[in-house]
């Protein structure tokens, strides 16, 4: 394995490329390609077993592209298949799951609330994370449509802020003082939901641990580009690649593939 081999990076679709923004903040000289199952998604309603197989399909597919470390920039899969995924493959596997260990540490009125997807929310992993924290309140909300408005570019439109204010409100007024925002998609909404929460909640997503993480892994195992000069980001989708061009504003190659 080469230290300028690519980071290999999937979500279910335009999620984890929010996931992709930090990394490539922290380790800019590193080669990335990510790649986006839109054909697929949303990954929140499906079973286990499919989101198991989709996750090796894409897995595969940036392994065939050489690359060095697998990100699953989706805590949908990581929710469902991190086991089966770690079991199959030998090279570093990087998962990210909602931030509820911070979050049980920053609230001050013991009230948390937890956005995410089905598919989140259903895991026995995540059920066995929100166990570990009994003496915080943990208000879970399945955001339901949330991330198929987002892959159509639907961002701005009406019924995606009334769907987020359905979601929020009943959160606020149970007193939660910290949200999680635990599915990648969701950090491209926190403009909208500061117009919803007051100003004294706190959001938090995983991305900044995540790519911490993934440094300390590529470290761990010799494998950072060791190369100063900027890294090639490349984005492949299955779908027509329009919408996704719209949410990556860096340089960046961005292209239709059939994986
Ligand atoms: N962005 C993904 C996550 O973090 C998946 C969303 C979906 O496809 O339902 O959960």
């Amino acid at each position: 394995m080469q230290n300028n081999n690519p980071i290999g990076i999937f979500d279910s679709g335009i999620g984890g490329t929010t996931i992709w923004r930090d990394i490539n903040l922290l380790m800019p000289n590193e080669n990335t390609i990510y790649i986006g199952d839109q054909l697929n998604a949303p990954y929140g309603f499906k079973t286990k077993e499919e989101i198991i197989n989709l996750s090796f399909k894409n897995i595969d597919y940036l392994l065939s592209q050489d690359c060095k470390i697998i990100v699953v920039a989706c805590n949908t899969a990581t929710t469902n298949a991190i086991n089966e995924i770690r079991n199959k493959y030998k090279i570093p596997i990087i998962g990210i799951e909602p931030a509820i260990k911070p979050a049980t540490s920053l609230t001050k009125t013991a009230t948390v609330g937890i956005l995410a997807t089905k598919g989140t929310i259903t895991s026995d992993l995540f059920a066995s994370k929100v166990k570990l924290y009994s003496d915080v309140k943990i208000i879970e909300q399945i955001g339901y449509n949330l991330v198929s408005l987002i892959e159509s570019g639907q961002i701005h439109s009406k019924e995606l802020k009334k769907l987020l204010r359905d979601y929020l409100i009943p959160m606020v007024d149970q007193g939660m003082d910290t949200l999680v925002l635990g599915c990648t998609h969701y950090p491209y909404l926190i403009p909208i939901i500061k117009e919803i929460i007051p100003d004294n909640i706190q959001i938090i997503d995983s991305g900044k641990a995540v790519a911490k993480q993934t440094r300390k892994i590529l470290e761990q195992n010799n494998l950072l580009n060791q190369d100063n000069k900027l890294g090639i980001s490349t984005f492949y989708t299955n779908v027509d690649p329009t919408v996704l061009k719209t949410f990556i504003t860096e340089p960046a190659i961005i292209e239709y593939k059939n994986f």
